[in-house]
């Protein structure tokens, strides 16, 4: 089967769902290794707990965001990946990183993406009173959250909403749109151009699918 690696920092929900994905047979691929950049992540305990190679990278045990990426390629590449995932992975990626995986990286960014790229999105949709909000499955290119968006899931910011519902309103639709991405990758049907992404060949629009 295809080999999928997946980047992560944090808890780990979205890494949770593609191994969820992967044990119902709906990611198309094989999970092979789950590398976080924060030691202590919960993700890392997920990745064990399933059977994955789970590995820690510590980036604050690197002298440079270069010297750093080029850690992070080298163990990545030993595991062949045809795609690599990254799910929470809260660093700025490097140049020569993101030209080495171009075109087979994606990114699960926590807005309606060109909206609130960056962090504290949920915090800004609210301070904007913003009506809608979602996620976005994007291709990584060296635009920090500005490459072709594949795939979004939009809801409705209702009035009581605060931070900590609306990230969880937010990250239900992560699971739930992540994996499909992942899967359509994998199967051949999602492709980057150059230029935008394509779905079973057709060039998709700015805001990807909904
Ligand atoms: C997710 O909500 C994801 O969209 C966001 O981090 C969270 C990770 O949660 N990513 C970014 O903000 C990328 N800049 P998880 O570790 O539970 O999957």
């Amino acid at each position: 089967p295809p080999r999928v690696v997946v980047l992560i920092s944090g808890s780990g929900s979205n890494l949770q769902a593609l191994i969820d994905a992967q044990s119902h047979d709906r990611l198309g691929g094989e999970i092979v290794a789950v590398i976080a950049n924060e030691p202590d992540a919960y993700g890392l305990k997920r990745a064990r707990d399933a059977g994955i190679d789970a590995v820690a990278l510590p980036h604050r045990e690197y002298e440079s965001r270069e010297a750093y990426d080029g850690a992070l390629i080298k163990v990545i590449e030993r595991h062949e990946p045809d795609v690599i995932v990254l799910a929470g992975f809260m660093r700025i990626l490097t140049p020569r990183f993101v030209q080495r995986f171009l075109g087979r990286m994606l990114n699960i960014h926590p807005s309606l993406l060109p909206a609130y790229q960056g962090l504290n999105t949920h915090a800004r949709a609210l301070a904007d009173q913003a009506t809608r909000h979602g996620c976005s499955v994007h291709f990584v290119t060296e635009e920090l959250d500005g490459g072709p968006v594949v795939l979004q899931a939009e809801l409705k910011v209702s009035a009581d909403d605060n931070v900590e519902t609306l990230k969880q309103k937010v990250q239900d639709r992560e699971h739930l749109i992540f994996p499909i991405a992942v899967q359509w990758f994998l199967q051949g049907r999602l492709q980057y151009t150059g230029e935008g992404a394509t779905m079973d060949g057709h060039r998709l629009p700015p805001d990807g699918m909904r």
